[in-house]
């Protein structure tokens, strides 16, 4: 057994988005020639790399649409009854999808996809006719229960299934392994922009870190599995870099709060207009779900692991995916990749040191 002094010798070091950039490299591709199209899951395609988050101050209907429609994909959060997701996941499938690049599940509908706690057979059963996929939502995946748990859930619906959240290569190898059917992996603890779990607990796993972890795991065992990277994802750039370290497409909290189709009313203070946004382990977000959500496993937890507040208004929500996606484009062509998978391959990263970062100082203005 190694010594402790050795234990702390052998840490690795669970690089975040501050620490690293992009190389750039060849470029043979122009930026309006660059694919984002990409896998959800195992079944679901999308041509926007772009996921919206289960937080009750992000995914309900509106924001699912628009993220279809857009290419992408909504997962509907869960601090609700199982009925009041079956209303949502039936709005969803009721909308047309308009636009050519709309993502489209096999019933040709808008594709959604639906959170739900590990433990809860019952909710499965019934969202199952009316979502194209269920997340299994929780904060640290890996745990006997949990798995046991889903082993059972899965033989009783034949969506795609998708676990996390999975901050290590063990996490990964251990619950692929155990369970028949996985089509998707969520990836990243702790790195979210409204998550003090790190700070309170000390456990975490920074999601370029994590993303890298995850995607070795799949390699080593011959697997391909889509992997979602998850929390503190705030610019293309962010995106660019999780697409480097193998990850398949990008989950949004913060990124996506604040529009039009994020749940919430718009407050005016001092007359700039801001809306919700809070974590789902925050004190809010917890009281709302042990009243709707009687699976709602606080695991004798009794503090807060995440925190609620307003966030700038940002308009509509296709606006904010369609500067995204030109930006992700940017950045992967800088990288001198043409498509997600390209980025696996070739995009270069490096470390950032503590040479000059600050810039010069000019005053606005022309
Ligand atoms: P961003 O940075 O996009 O992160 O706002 C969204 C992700 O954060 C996670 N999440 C939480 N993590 N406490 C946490 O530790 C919380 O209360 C909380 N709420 C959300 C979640 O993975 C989400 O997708």
């Amino acid at each position: 057994m190694d010594s402790f002094t050795q234990k702390l010798e052998k840490a690795p070091f669970a690089f975040n988005f501050d620490d690293l950039l992009l190389l750039p490299g060849f470029s043979e591709v122009r930026s309006k020639d660059i694919s984002l199209k990409t896998m959800f899951s195992k079944s679901i395609t999308i041509s926007s790399p772009l996921v919206s988050s289960p937080m009750d101050t992000v995914t309900e209907s509106a924001m699912a649409i628009a993220m279809a429609e857009n290419g992408g994909i909504g997962v509907i959060h869960r601090n609700m009854s199982a009925e009041e997701q079956v209303e949502i996941l039936k709005t969803v499938k009721s909308a047309e999808p308009n636009s050519p690049n709309a993502t489209i599940g096999d019933d040709k509908r808008l594709a959604v996809a639906a959170a739900l706690s590990p433990f809860d057979i019952d909710r499965a059963k019934l969202i199952s006719k009316y979502t194209d996929a269920l997340l299994f939502d929780v904060a640290h995946f890996h745990t006997k229960a949990i798995l046991e748990s889903v082993k059972k859930i899965i033989s009783e619906t034949g969506k795609d299934i998708i676990i996390g959240s999975m901050g290590t290569k063990e996490d990964v190898m251990h619950s692929v392994s155990y369970l028949e059917k996985v089509d998707g992996l969520r990836v990243g603890i702790g790195g979210g922009s409204i998550c003090i779990t790190t700070d309170v607990t000390k456990a975490g796993s920074p999601t370029p870190f994590a993303v890298s972890q995850a995607a070795d795991a799949l390699r080593e065992l011959g697997l391909e599995i889509p992997i979602i990277a998850d929390g503190g994802i705030r610019t293309a750039g962010d995106i660019a870099l999780v697409f480097a370290l193998g990850a398949d497409s990008a989950m949004l909290g913060y990124g996506v709060a604040g529009t039009d189709e994020s749940p919430g009313d718009i407050k005016t203070v001092n007359g700039a207009k801001y809306k919700p946004y809070r974590g789902m382990g925050s004190k809010g977000a917890r009281e709302k779900r042990l009243v709707n959500d009687r699976y709602a496993d606080t695991g004798g937890k009794n503090f807060d692991e995440g925190i609620e507040g307003m966030i700038p208004y940002k308009g509509s929500v296709a606006d904010v995916i369609s500067v995204m996606n030109s930006s992700v484009k940017a950045s992967i062509g800088y990288a001198g990749a043409g498509s997600i998978n390209d980025m696996h391959a070739k995009a270069r990263i490096a470390r950032i040191s503590s040479g000059r970062t600050s810039k010069a100082e000019i005053k606005p203005g022309r």
